[in-house]
């Protein structure tokens, strides 16, 4: 029963349709019934460069596209489970696939203890784009994503498509949080409180470099409570929600912001997009670290261009002294586990 009434909604949902625009994209949504995927795919909705939004969860993507559905943007909505090849009919065509699939923290848990969960669901969701969607732009929330983009990496590399300006790691939200809380200390507008931050994305391996924004003079215990803020918000959120889950609007605000800008570079033809993101990157190589966020410059295909560390203060240098172990740990363990069933 609970099948059928599946069955007959996925086909309902199937029959929701607008018309779609010209030069405009068809986007994924994988987990989108969940926290972060509904506020995420109703900001996705708003976007006119997004011709076709198709949502993937284990349960209630229908129910969520017929609501956004109804929302008066361009964007067609789709919603499927995974009976009658949803995750296929999902992904087919797509040209951006966002997951942000996967279970969230709970008080006491690192990102890492999510590792056991997420990583075969990230793995299984990567097979997949690798098969209905090889082309596509894959865009990683699931955590912990120092370790989930090596695995859609390797997964890509298995099926021989892997294309590394393809692969992101969203990192958008570290950015996002340093402005905020760099403008509440600074009595600034966060609008133009433009935050480097670099790394991976967690703890320690999450690095804000404040000596490079222009005129902003922090004294050493701002500089101290301001760095540990950044690298560990996503705690304070988790914290807050008691068991909860961890962030999800904030989130959805973030992985919107990326996912519009790269359509700005791949269907609106926008030059100079600049976004952080954590890609396979040559900037650490020496340090023998093979995924590094830095800012990256979007274009047609992706990465266009990956920018470098730049100037770091001593501060910063121990910063990223500290992060580099840890990175190379959590890489190293999503590439031992896309491997392990070989
Ligand atoms: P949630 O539990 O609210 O939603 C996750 C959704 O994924 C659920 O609806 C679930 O049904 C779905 N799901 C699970 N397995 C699936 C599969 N195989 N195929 C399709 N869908 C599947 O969790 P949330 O709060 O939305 O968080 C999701 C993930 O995002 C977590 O791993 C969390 O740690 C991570 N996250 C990352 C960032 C970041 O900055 N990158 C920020 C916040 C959260
Ligand atoms: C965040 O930074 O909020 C996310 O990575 C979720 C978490 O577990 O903290």
């Amino acid at each position: 029963m609970l099948f059928a009434t599946r069955t007959l909604a996925a086909a309902s949902a199937r029959a929701f349709s607008t018309s779609a625009a010209q030069n405009a994209a068809k986007v994924a949504v994988l987990g989108a019934a969940g926290g972060i995927g509904q506020p995420l795919s109703l900001l996705l909705k708003a976007n006119p460069a997004i011709s076709h939004l198709s949502l993937y969860d284990l349960f209630n993507t229908p129910g969520v596209a017929a609501d956004l559905s109804h929302i008066n943007t361009p964007a067609k909505v789709t919603g499927f489970l995974p009976d009658n090849e949803g995750l296929k009919q999902t992904l087919e065509g797509a040209q951006i696939v966002v997951i942000p699939a996967g279970v969230p923290r709970k008080p006491g848990m690192s990102r890492d203890d999510l590792f056991n969960t997420n990583a075969g669901i990230v793995r299984d969701l990567a097979t997949a784009c690798a098969q209905y969607c090889p082309k596509a732009h894959v865009l990683v929330i699931a955590n912990p994503v120092n370790s989930t983009v090596p695995i859609v990496a390797e997964v890509f590399k298995k099926h021989n498509v892997f294309d590394p300006r393809r692969v992101f790691g969203v990192t958008t939200l570290d950015v996002v949080r340093a402005s905020r809380f760099v403008s509440e200390n600074q009595d600034t507008n966060p609008a133009d409180t433009n935050i480097t931050v670099v790394g991976g994305h967690s703890g320690v391996t999450i690095i804000p470099l404040f000596s490079q924004t222009p005129g902003l003079k922090l004294n050493e215990s701002d500089l101290k409570a301001l760095t540990h803020r950044i690298q560990y918000g996503g705690d304070e959120v988790v914290k807050a929600k008691n068991g909860g889950g961890s962030a999800t609007l904030s989130m959805a605000y973030a992985g919107a912001r990326f996912t519009n800008s790269l359509l700005d570079a791949t269907v609106n033809g926008k030059k100079g997009i600049i976004e952080p993101t954590y890609v396979k990157s040559d900037v650490l190589a020496k340090e023998g670290v093979e995924y590094f966020s830095t800012k990256v410059e979007l274009g047609p295909n992706g990465v266009e261009k990956i920018h470098g560390l730049g100037e770091l203060s001593a501060h910063e240098q121990a910063l990223l002294k500290e992060a580099i172990p840890e990175l190379k740990k959590n890489i190293q363990k999503g590439y031992d586990f896309a491997h392990k069933t070989e």
